[in-house]
C-alpha cells in the first residue's frame, strides 16, 4: 500500500509537470483506509466533515471528507478548481449538472474514482452507505469560496466550506475522530 505522503509527492509533481491524468493517478495509487484514519474526524453538527491533509496555496489540496449515513450535501460548484475524488470506505453518488441542466448520476465504490473538470459543472453527493463513507479530494488549485444552490439552475448562494481538522489535528473541541489510531 502506497502511503499518503507518497501520493503527495507524485500528485506535486503531476501538477508541476501540467499533467491532466489526476484521475489516473488516484485510480492508480492504492491508498488504504488506515492511511487516512488520523485524518477523518466527524463533528456532529456536519453531516459532511471536511478535513485537510495537505495543502499547497494556488496550486493544489488534499482533503479528507467524512460523510453520514444518507447524508446528502447541496448542489455545490467549486469555483474555478478543478475536483476529483477517491471512495476511501463505503458507497457515494453523484448528480452531476452542466450549466444549471442535469448530466449524469453515478454511484462510486471503494477504490473508483470522480473527476468534476468541465466548464460550468456543479455536483451534489449522497452517501448511499448504511455507514460512514470516506473519500479523498484533490482540488487544482484550491479554492476558499464556491457556491450552493437550492435547485439546478437556481441562483448561487456564495459559501466558505470550512475544515474541521487541519493535518490530523481537530480545529475545536466539538471534532472527533471516527476512528482509533
Ligand atoms: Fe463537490
Amino acid at each position: 500500500m502506497a502511503s499518503l505522503q507518497e501520493f503527495i509527492l507524485s500528485l506535486k509533481e503531476k501538477v508541476q509537470q501540467r499533467s491532466n491524468d489526476i484521475d489516473e493517478l488516484l485510480t492508480n495509487f492504492q491508498i488504504s483506509l488506515e492511511d487516512c484514519k488520523k485524518y477523518a474526524f466527524v463533528k456532529d453538527s456536519k453531516g459532511c466533515s471536511r478535513n485537510l491533509i495537505f495543502d499547497e496555496p494556488e496550486v493544489c489540496r488534499l482533503t479528507l471528507s467524512v460523510w453520514k449515513p444518507g447524508f446528502q450535501n447541496k448542489i455545490h460548484d467549486h469555483g474555478q478548481s478543478n475536483c476529483y475524488f477517491k471512495v476511501i470506505l463505503g458507497l457515494l453518488e453523484e448528480t452531476h449538472f452542466r450549466d444549471g441542466r442535469h448530466i449524469a448520476d453515478s454511484v462510486y465504490k471503494e477504490g473508483q474514482v470522480c473527476q468534476m473538470t468541465d466548464t460550468g459543472a456543479c455536483h451534489q453527493m449522497k452517501n448511499k452507505h448504511h455507514a460512514h463513507s470516506v473519500s479523498l479530494h484533490v482540488y487544482i488549485p484550491p479554492f476558499d469560496r464556491c457556491n450552493t444552490y437550492d435547485e439546478a439552475g437556481g441562483a448561487a448562494i456564495p459559501v466558505t466550506p470550512s475544515f474541521i481538522s487541519r493535518y490530523g489535528f481537530a480545529v475545536d473541541r466539538e471534532s472527533r475522530r471516527l476512528f482509533d489510531v
